[in-house]
């Protein structure tokens, strides 16, 4: 260990030297370069072994955003003891003290907020020869051991959240003394528990810690298996209380959260997103890690999967299905039995004869399909993927590095595509070429399944860690990214066939640090239980807050019948939630809505219904994403980051900053508690979003009958939807909007619609139209609404054909709109005094033209 600190500590006094030139910069040194690089607020702290080092330690850099780039500093203070970086912007901090050896993060208001090794845990193994007969049987582990680990503390912190995936709490718990840490290893999992660490499909390991209006987070880039130890304490100030001391003033009281992370192989590699605000760390995660680009807008509407639908009539049906009970449906999706064989890309001829006609049939509706394809590919000589890539040389390979790594899937006997291999990439892209997958068209989009990897024959039902990527990378290494690395090529791929033109969409179970820009995420294998659909919200929530948005869970439950109560409280939450795909395991009952009684029927399609309505609102909240990294659905304390008795909640969330969404998630529960914050001030207003009716702020008991799903909309916002529901979201593109306007203490209220073709990437030349709305009392006889355009040239049709305004005590006495061309004209409006709603009707204003209304009182 002392060894390996050396070169450190060597390079670091060498540029204390007078005659600069004479040494080198930061820039130039190696050392540096690796070890710090900042970008807005962000620190990444490297530490490698020596250069005797046998074997190059792994860094994931691939899992980075292209446009991710490292930034010089704007100071840096070196000294024999310590040494002192400060960022470019606003002067966040990184102190190095050396002996003992201790990093200190301080975030621009010179807050110490995070430091590494605190508890001096910092324990590399280094690589070495295999020691002769060590071999186990699984796993020949030729390098020795080389895990790496040290502990992260969240100073000043109590709570903290992330670490995806795992069905447990959105808090992050205490796992010291408590049960084993967290563990990411991405794994098939059947039949998964909730409530525990255990491993599950996707590995992200990313902290956030919050207090009161501040945040910071910590990113440990390691794509090998992890296991994290947590605690929260409030006082205890570890092992190195005097530099602490030092640091801080005085440490006397100063809780910590603290993150002990526990690598099997990699590199020490660590970024600080030091905030200070909540926003800011959302914001510098997802420069380094990336958004999700806009997705197409059929992707965030509702989905109908089960495994399976058995053949095109069963398609033909279901999609008739929905038409005939008006219940609004955008994707219909074929699982593996599909297949000829579960050999992807293939169609079974007796089931499924006439894709392309099946699929241009539902495309006809304004609909779109989805077909899975997997990793594994089946042992087969005659079929063309699985001879292709073994003349290629395209599979992983066995610990020897040259036979090919074979295990059992849905196939039988498969072998696993090394997405390593650059020419494994671009194979897999040209694969979904229309050409090649005959039978596929532009509305056609995939399902990546098993991509953990699942390898039913494997030790966890999961690919030997010795087995061998291309460029010698060991499994070991790398296994946590396996599924992202696959998905990413399969974006690639469907990029590619319309030239760039049409937006992806892939649906991956498997993911890592980067998954959002290339694919959504679902929870995998759920259960149809109570348990299964309140976990789903701290799950989503954890992938929420770690960089991932785009993310939802089986509606219903996969495993298993639910009854229909629980089938329809499933659809309520799912429809506030960014990914609504119904799903169900192939041995389970059919559960289409309409196989349900009357009453179920009606209220699993006014939860649909009530899902298109706000899709004007949830693709504005997409494109809010991409712009500074914020997720769709949020926990309450983005909203109120300082309402501490929030901090924790995870059976209500933020659908954006408008909307509170408190679904009943219990069962035989038909009032629930809903817990509205007070805001900053103590006077925030909220008013139900079905009558518009205030509510008071604090612990209120909601009626909430099986057809209702209890939702506020916060004083302040307001809210664009669609209120003429039509059988695909495609369809609705054009149509109308009405605005929700639901004023604040200070009767005023904004909020932003952004729309375009919902399909392209044209939308990067401009072709979109975005549009603010600002609602203020001018004086105490006269408010105004103004549509003011903020940019885009999308010759769009949608215009404005109401404006409800919410907690407006008394009706106006004209209200008259002004347009840009046309003579300003008085519009028809009614009021209802006992809800305080307002309704104005028809302003019959173009939303690519800014205009404004008057109410005059
Ligand atoms: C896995 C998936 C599930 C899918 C099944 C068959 O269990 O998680 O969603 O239906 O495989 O492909």
């Amino acid at each position: 260990m002392v060894r390996w600190l050396i070169p450190l500590l060597a390079i670091l006094s060498l540029s204390h030297a007078v005659k600069r030139e004479d040494f080198k910069t930061c820039e130039q040194s190696s050392f540096c370069k690796r070890h710090r690089s900042i970008t807005d607020s962000t620190f990444r702290v490297q530490i490698d072994e020596t250069n005797e080092a046998i074997r190059k330690r792994y860094v994931p850099e691939i899992a980075l955003d292209s446009q991710y780039k490292k930034q010089p500093f704007s100071s840096v203070d070196i000294s024999a003891v310590e040494a002192s970086i400060v960022t470019g912007d606003k002067n966040a901090k990184l102190i190095v003290t050396f002996d003992p050896f201790l990093v200190n993060v301080l975030n621009s208001h010179g807050e110490l907020v995070s430091q590494l090794n605190r508890e001096g845990k910092l324990k590399v193994e280094e690589f070495r020869k295999k020691e002769e007969g060590k071999r186990s049987f699984r796993d020949s582990k030729p390098f020795g051991s080389s895990s790496v680990g040290v502990d992260i503390s969240f100073v000043g912190f109590k709570t903290a959240f992330g670490l995806p995936e795992h069905a447990d709490s959105f808090a992050l718990r205490t796992t010291v003394g408590n049960t084993d840490p967290y563990r990411l290893y991405n794994l098939d999992v059947f039949e998964y528990e909730i409530n525990n660490p255990m491993a599950l499909y996707v590995a992200i390991p990313y902290i956030l810690a919050h207090r009161s209006n501040r945040s910071v987070g910590a990113l440990w880039f390691n794509a090998a298996e992890t296991w994290i130890d947590t605690s929260s304490s409030a006082s205890s100030k570890g092992i190195f209380r005097n530099v602490l001391d030092k640091v801080t003033g005085s440490a006397e009281n100063i809780p910590h959260f603290d993150a002990h992370f526990i690598s099997e192989s990699g590199l020490v590699d660590v970024f600080f997103f030091v905030g200070p605000t909540l926003r800011d760390v959302q914001r510098q995660n997802a420069k380094v890690t990336g958004v999700t680009p806009l997705p197409p807008i059929f992707s965030i509407a509702y989905h109908q999967c089960r495994w399976n639908y058995n053949d095109e009539q069963d398609v033909a049906k279901v999609n008739a299905g929905f038409d005939e009970w008006d219940i609004p449906m955008d994707v219909i999706w074929l699982d593996i039995e599909h297949t000829d064989g579960k050999k992807y890309f293939t169609w079974d001829q007796n089931k499924f004869g006439h894709a392309k006609e099946m699929i241009d049939n539902v495309a006809s509706k304004g609909r779109k399909m989805v077909t899975i394809i997997d990793p594994h590919i089946k042992k087969d000589d005659g079929y063309y993927v699985y001879k292709d890539a073994k003349d290629k040389g395209l599979f992983v390979k066995k610990a020897d590095g040259t036979t090919d790594f074979e295990g059992h899937c849905w196939p039988g006997s498969s072998e696993y595509l090394d997405f390593w291999h650059p020419e494994t990439r671009a194979y897999w892209k040209d694969q979904f070429s229309f050409s090649r997958y005959v039978g596929s068209t532009p509305d056609l989009f995939t399902w990546n399944d098993m991509n953990e990897p699942s390898v039913f024959s494997g030790p966890e039902i999961t690919m030997d860690k010795d087995a061998i990527h291309y460029g010698g990378i060991e499994h070991r290494e790398v296994h946590n990214m396996y599924g992202m690395m696959y998905h990413s090529a399969t974006f690639e791929g469907q990029l590619a066939r319309t030239g760039g033109k049409d937006r992806p969409f892939i649906l991956t179970r498997s993911g890592f640090v980067g998954t959002q820009r290339t694919a959504a995420i679902w929870t995998g294998d759920n259960t149809a239980e109570w348990g299964h659909l309140e976990i789903s919200v701290p799950m989503l929530l954890s992938l929420s807050v770690s960089g991932a948005p785009f993310v939802g869970a089986d509606v219903g439950g996969f495993f298993g019948n639910p009854d229909e109560q629980l089938l329809t409280r499933w659809y309520q939450a799912g429809a506030y939630q960014p990914f609504f795909r119904a799903h169900a395991h192939i041995d389970t009952r059919r559960r289409e809505p309409w196989l349900m009684s009357e009453s179920t029927r009606l209220a699993i399609r006014s939860a649909i219904r009530a899902r298109y309505a706000l899709l004007p609102y949830w693709y504005t909240l997409f494109q809010e994403h991409t712009v500074n990294g914020i997720p769709p659905m949020r926990p309450i304390f983005y909203g109120f980051p300082s309402e501490e008795q929030h901090f924790e909640e995870q059976k209500q969330w933020l659908l954006g900053d408008a909307l509170l969404v408190r679904p009943v998630l219990e069962k035989d529960t038909y009032n629930v508690m809903v817990n509205l914050p007070f805001g900053e001030n103590g006077d925030e207003r909220w008013y139900d979003w079905e009558t518009g009716v205030e509510q008071r702020a604090g612990q209120i008991y909601v009626d909430a009958p099986i057809e209702a799903t209890p939702v506020f909309q916060r004083g302040g916002t307001i809210v664009p939807t669609w209120q003429r529901i039509r059988r695909a979201s495609i369809l609705m593109l054009d149509d109308p909007l009405t605005l929700f306007v639901a004023l604040d203490s200070t009767k005023s209220a904004k909020g932003e619609v952004y729309l375009d073709d919902g399909k392209t990437h044209d939308y990067r030349e401009g072709k979109f139209i975005h549009t603010q709305f600002h609602y203020r009392a001018e004086t105490p006889s006269k408010s105004v609404f103004e549509s003011k355009v903020l940019g885009g040239n999308r010759d769009a049709k949608n215009w404005v054909e109401r404006i409800q305004i919410r907690g407006i005590d008394q009706a106006p006495k004209t209200v008259e709109v002004i347009r840009l061309s046309d003579p300003t004209e008085v519009l028809e409006f009614s009021h209802d005094r006992d809800r305080k709603v307002l309704t104005i009707r028809n302003p019959a204003a173009l939303l690519t033209q800014s205009f404004t209304v008057n109410l005059f009182f």
